[in-house]
């Protein structure tokens, strides 16, 4: 062994002698999974070593990210000096000196807390290993194998049934005799093919491909005029978890399809959990929630040949005029973002701020980010749904993962109440977006994410965002679109995790929880007596005086089913219209068109067609026209993208066809 020094991570910068112990070490690498081979630059020059032929000291990888290295000692100076004859010398007193001074400390490590424990029959002389210390703070309990040398150097830990128990083997069934039948009191094997079976959720209804991360939110602007929630006081930072997906897709679907992506924030305020469940763009594709099951499918899947279908979407669109806006949108550039960090984030809703005086406004919520819009034409998007289904997934995990955290520019658009039932638009209307020179934008704050999960399942597929989880100096609308959502999510969760799943770490807020909710499937959190208010037994009870005004708004008329009434300006096509005219150039027009004549291609039949034509043609005439003449003059071939793709195995597929 030519290098007797040790591995560049966090925890051994705390020890003193850390400096002197890695003189001229450049970088370490791990080479097995078995802990005990490394690697290390020294001069630029790769050499290996073996950890357990030194006897000195000992890795244990917790996890993937090789963040956290357990460490331990061999203390014993005769020890030290038999197995340590590799080592140089200088490196030798270090070791030996760091244990017999006691001077290695166990420090924190990102969402662990750790401790010092001793190790083998003479403690007394500085022996230890750092451990993790159990989320509910009990000893994390290892195995001694009762021989010295092994209790110094055997920390892997050992494998476990699920009830902690340590199990015979990570390789081999109980069987009778080597050849013999595999048994059915063989607990551990039926236990890991159980728990396998089981490994799946069901994915969410819409939204289900997505990941996410974490990160804060800092309040850099005043807007304590507009709210009380303390979320959004000056100087606050809160931590919080987002999830970025697409809609129709299911959880194997490629990133890169066209479809709107979800962006949803949950904010661990002191106030209780608040999330703020958006998209990607302003407006969404229905007005009235009766309308939204009977949308999704029409993205989905057909019933006969369970394949997605352009001609279902374009019926439905074109039967639903106030999508226009919307799939404007969709069809621009907006419609495939180049990466989840290079695309804004919307609450689409407007929703209620209420300040300290109890005035109240309405606002939307611009998250812009700080990486600039990009995006992929429909050619890019294509490339890469075919290279990779998880682009977006990997670029966001990624870039956290490299340091190059992204970051969201929070500002609101701020409506004064009594605006409202005079705006030229109906303000309430998922459909619309309020011209920024009617209101402007207001900065509040930035939102960073600077960590990725550790276990997607746990941390992503299971947070559950809900636009109901309001906080004081927040509340809805009269969007009937939020409206209902603000039941819709929960009960999705209940169906989709449990009914507990408020429960779970990434739902659960940082500030206590006095529920008298209780019992349910996967309980965690412990009921108290008493279980039912009012009471007289000293149980949790509202703070009227404090909380009970409820976020509302006048509101009288007769029990109907009928259409929002319309504002002077509103209709489905003028907004759209602009969105084309003033704010596409001419080359995101090009694309624009050039992407629904492709889509309309893709499989949309009469009288679908007809419609789409004079659908385009009523947001703006000259583009209609466009869409019109580009699908016919295609409309013989069988994949009119493959020439304009220049792409061979498009043109084969094409002859084959
Ligand atoms: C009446 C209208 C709507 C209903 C009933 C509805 C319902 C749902 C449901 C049931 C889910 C799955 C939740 C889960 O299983 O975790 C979901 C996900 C989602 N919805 Fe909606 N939705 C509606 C409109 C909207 C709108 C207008 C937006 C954006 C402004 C939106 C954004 C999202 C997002 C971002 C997710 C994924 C959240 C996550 O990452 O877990 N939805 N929606």
């Amino acid at each position: 062994m030519d290098a007797p020094v040790h591995a560049a991570y966090n925890q051994w910068t705390q020890f003193e002698e850390f400096p002197r112990f890695m003189e001229g070490v450049e970088e370490v690498r791990q080479l097995d999974d078995r802990h005990n081979h490394w690697r290390t630059k020294i001069g630029g020059v790769w050499r290996e070593f073996d950890t357990e032929q030194r006897g000195s000291v000992r890795f244990e990888r917790l996890d993937d990210t090789h963040t956290r290295v357990e460490l331990t000692m061999d203390v014993e100076p005769s020890g030290m000096a038999e197995r340590g004859a590799d080592a140089s010398a200088p490196a030798r007193r270090a070791m030996f000196g760091v244990a017999a001074r006691g001077h290695a400390v166990c420090g924190p490590r990102t969402g662990r807390r750790w401790r010092r424990r001793s190790v083998g029959p003479s403690p007394a002389r500085g022996a230890f290993r750092c451990v993790p210390v159990p989320r509910d703070g009990g000893e994390t309990r290892r195995q001694a194998t009762g021989d010295r040398r092994n209790v110094m150097t055997e920390i892997r830990p050992a494998t476990t049934t699920d009830s902690g128990a340590p199990v015979e083997s990570d390789e081999h069934s109980l069987t009778v005799g080597p050849g013999g039948p595999v048994l059915l009191q063989d607990a551990y094997l039926i236990e890991q093919m159980a728990q396998f079976n089981r490994e799946r959720i069901p994915e969410r209804q819409p939204h289900a491909k997505g990941s996410g991360a974490f990160g804060n939110f800092e309040v850099t602007h005043d807007v304590s005029a507009y709210t009380r929630a303390a979320v959004f006081q000056p100087g606050t930072r809160t931590d919080l978890v987002v999830r970025f997906s697409t809609v129709a897709g299911e959880r194997g679907s490629p990133d890169t399809w066209r479809d709107p992506r979800g962006f949803a924030v949950k904010l661990y305020t002191s106030e209780g959990n608040y999330d703020m469940v958006g998209n990607n763009t302003p407006v969404f594709f229905i007005k009235d929630p009766m309308k939204f099951q009977h949308f999704i499918r029409s993205q989905k899947r057909r019933a006969d040949n369970n394949l997605r279908d352009h001609d279902m979407q374009w019926d439905f669109w074109t039967l639903s005029p106030e999508s226009a806006h919307q799939v404007t949108w969709l069809m621009g550039d907006r419609g495939i973002p180049r990466t989840w960090r290079h695309m804004n984030g919307y609450s689409s809703h407007t929703y209620m701020w209420i300040n300290a005086d109890g005035e109240r406004f309405w606002v939307k919520y611009h998250f812009r980010t700080d990486q600039g819009i990009e995006f992929f034409t429909q050619h890019e998007a294509d490339q890469m749904a075919a290279v990779d289904t998880d682009y977006h997934t990997r670029d966001l995990f990624e870039h956290i993962r490299d340091g190059e955290w992204p970051s969201w520019t929070l500002h609101v658009q701020v409506m004064p109440y009594q605006d409202a039932a005079g705006y030229r638009f109906n303000p309430f209307d998922l459909t619309k977006v309020w011209p920024h020179g009617d209101y402007p934008l207001i900065p509040v704050g930035r939102m960073t994410l600077d960590r990725n999960p550790t276990d997607n399942h746990a941390e992503i597929e299971q947070a559950a965002f809900q636009p109901n989880n309001l906080v004081p100096g927040i509340g809805p609308s009269p969007d009937r679109m939020l409206l209902a959502r603000l039941f819709s999510y929960g009960d999705a969760h209940r169906h989709r995790i449990g009914a507990n799943y408020q429960q779970l770490p990434v739902n659960a807020p940082v500030v206590d929880v006095h529920t008298y909710s209780k019992d349910g499937a996967m309980a965690y959190r412990k009921a108290t007596d008493p279980v039912y208010a009012p009471n007289s037994k000293g149980g949790p009870a509202a703070d009227t005086a404090r909380y009970g005004t409820p976020p509302g708004w006048a509101a009288d008329g007769e029990i109907t089913r009928t259409a929002y009434v319309s504002h002077p300006e509103d209709d489905d096509w003028g907004q759209p219209g602009t969105l084309i005219r003033e704010v596409m150039d001419d080359a995101a027009r090009d694309r624009l068109v050039d992407n629904v004549v492709g889509h309309l291609l893709n499989g949309v039949s009469e009288p679908v067609l007809e419609r789409a034509f004079a659908y385009w043609s009523r947001i703006d005439e000259s583009t209609g026209k466009r869409i019109a003449d580009g699908v016919r003059a295609k409309s013989q071939e069988k994949d009119p993208k493959a020439t304009d793709q220049g792409n061979p195995a498009r043109r084969s597929m094409q002859h084959k066809a």
